[in-house]
């Protein structure tokens, strides 16, 4: 099994499970060596901007996949209009994204950014919450995971905590099990376990 999923998608080159690229790369591993390379370049560069006059909105959002993979994708930044699934999950419907989007990102400002939550707990549950909400809208073409999980560890930034390390929960199967369980049926319990024992006060 390939590890794209080809969907309904227009991004890829046509019989392969790579995206058109603007360094027309056409080797599965080189581009997701290349990928890897501009996410880590990505968290230099936003972790150290992160401050208290920092907002984590729609805009910002966006802005982490268009900065992190515009040298390499001409999606970058762009939310999808084709509707995409994977395994079992549908991921929200291609007309809903603006409004879904939207709503999600409101209810974190009224949520004031989770600046106000002081038991580790309750941040978790709400970052699970969040998180849920931002796996299953699935915004863009590829590379969702990356730069959702991108957001929510500048967002433990701004929170005083550490980056979240999801390697071993990625590997293990344990976080797209979590994913399946958000999607199919808006059960984040799973999600909210695997960031609570990720999360470290600094
Ligand atoms: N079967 C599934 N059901 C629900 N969510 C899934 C499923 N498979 C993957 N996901 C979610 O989609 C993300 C992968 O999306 P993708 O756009 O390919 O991002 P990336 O390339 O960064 O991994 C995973 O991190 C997971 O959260
Ligand atoms: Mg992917």
């Amino acid at each position: 099994m390939s590890k794209y999923q080809l969907d309904s998608s227009p991004i890829y080159i046509d019989g392969t499970d790579i995206p058109k690229n603007k360094l027309n790369i056409t080797d599965s591993e080189l581009i997701h060596e290349i990928e890897q390379n501009l996410l880590t370049q990505a968290y230099e560069q936003f972790s150290v901007q992160v401050n208290i006059n920092t907002v984590f909105d729609e805009e910002y959002f966006v802005n982490l996949h268009k900065k992190t993979l515009e040298s390499l994708y001409d999606f970058a930044g762009l939310y999808r209009n084709v509707n995409m699934s994977k395994g079992d999950s549908q991921f929200c419907l291609a007309e809903y994204l603006q409004n879904e989007s939207a709503r999600i990102f409101n209810a974190l400002k009224d949520d004031n950014y989770l600046s106000n939550i002081l038991d580790k707990k309750e941040f978790a549950t709400k970052l699970a919450y969040y998180q849920g909400e931002l796996i299953a809208l699935h915004p863009f073409y590829e590379v969702n995971g990356r730069i959702l999980r991108l957001f929510f560890d500048m967002l433990c930034i701004y929170n005083d905590y550490s980056i979240i390390d999801y390697t071993d929960s990625i590997a293990n199967g344990k976080y797209i099990q979590a994913s399946i369980e958000c999607v199919q049926y808006a059960d984040t319990g799973k999600l909210e376990k695997i960031i609570f024992n990720g999360l470290i006060k600094r």
